[in-house]
């Protein structure tokens, strides 16, 4: 596997790969992989030719108080596992060659409606970060397809919503949920977590599939949230949000019935975030 860190270098060798008619898969991460990150590397392993990863830690997409700095960096168990996993090439930039102006004179790309609410209402200005930076990988590697985690339901909208309202050329391709064996969606933020926390933590899965079998059976949806939110903060959590929306994030209504429960939930300092699909009856 190659590793890159500058622009000119991946574009020419990009092209080549192109001239000789090859597909090329994009996989976006932040870094610190984990067996989530390596799902999408292997379904891109499995629909293109060229495998493409890139880790930048996008300071855009992380609010004032947030932990970009703290963010784990760990170049190179992520080169092992990139590799192993069938990876061709990393794209690593730093940030002053993602960001040659610097933040503030950066052209952003904001993606109205399904950015608010949910992970948008709590971290103000990170789909538009988030938005922006994928824009600007679609361009950087021109990509036949990108893989994406369903994991990061909200974030897999947004960007489906840009790639349609942009006419971009590709294809995104959303990836199930990896998760631990006790339930826990893997996150590089459950390294945060003690070891009393993330005993604790499977609690989020577990009442997700609890208020699913409820609403599939028809429980009225205030009072599964209800009682969702009470099981939460009995674990210990302080829950920023549960709630049941339609499929493409719309609003529930008495003739949805693809469905799908998200939560963002603070264990101590840590936030995870957990989502489940369901069909109404
Ligand atoms: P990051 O949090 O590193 O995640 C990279 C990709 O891995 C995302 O598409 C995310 O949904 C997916 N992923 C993470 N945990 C997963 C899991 N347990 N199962 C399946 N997929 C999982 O998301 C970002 O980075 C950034 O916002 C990025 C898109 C790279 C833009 O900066």
């Amino acid at each position: 596997m190659q590793t890159l860190n500058d622009v000119a270098t991946l574009r020419e060798t990009l092209a080549e790969h192109r001239r000789a008619g090859r597909t090329i898969g994009l996989v976006p991460t932040m870094g610190n992989l984990h067996a989530g990150h390596l799902a999408l590397v292997a379904e891109a392993r499995r629909r293109a030719d060229v495998v493409v990863a890139t880790i930048f830690v996008n300071p855009m997409q992380f609010g004032p108080n947030e932990d970009l700095d703290a963010y784990p960096r760990t170049l190179a168990d992520d080169q092992a596992h990139l590799e192993a996993a069938g990876c061709d090439l990393l794209f690593a930039p730093d940030v002053a060659t993602v960001y040659p102006r610097g933040l503030d004179a950066q052209t952003r790309v904001s993606v109205p409606e399904v950015s608010e609410g949910l992970c948008g209402g709590d971290r103000p200005g990170h789909f538009d970060g988030v938005a922006t930076v994928v824009t600007m990988l679609f361009n950087l590697v021109q990509p036949d397809l990108a893989c994406f985690g369903e994991k990061d339901y909200q974030q897999l909208a947004v960007i489906r919503r840009l790639v349609a309202d942009l006419h971009l050329p590709l294809e995104i391709v959303g990836v199930p949920i990896e998760r631990a064996e006790d339930g826990l969606a893997l996150s590089s933020r459950n390294g945060y977590l003690d070891t009393a926390q993330r005993a604790v933590a499977p609690e989020l899965y577990r009442t997700l599939c609890a208020l699913r079998e409820a609403l599939e059976g028809g429980e009225p949806i205030d009072d599964s949230l209800t009682r969702g939110l009470e099981r939460l903060r009995e674990a210990g959590f302080v829950p920023d949000y549960l709630e049941l929306r339609a499929a493409d994030l719309g609003p529930v209504d008495d003739t949805t019935r693809d469905a799908v429960l998200l939560t963002a939930a603070r264990l101590g300092p840590t936030r995870l975030i957990d989502n489940l699909s369901l069909t109404l009856p």
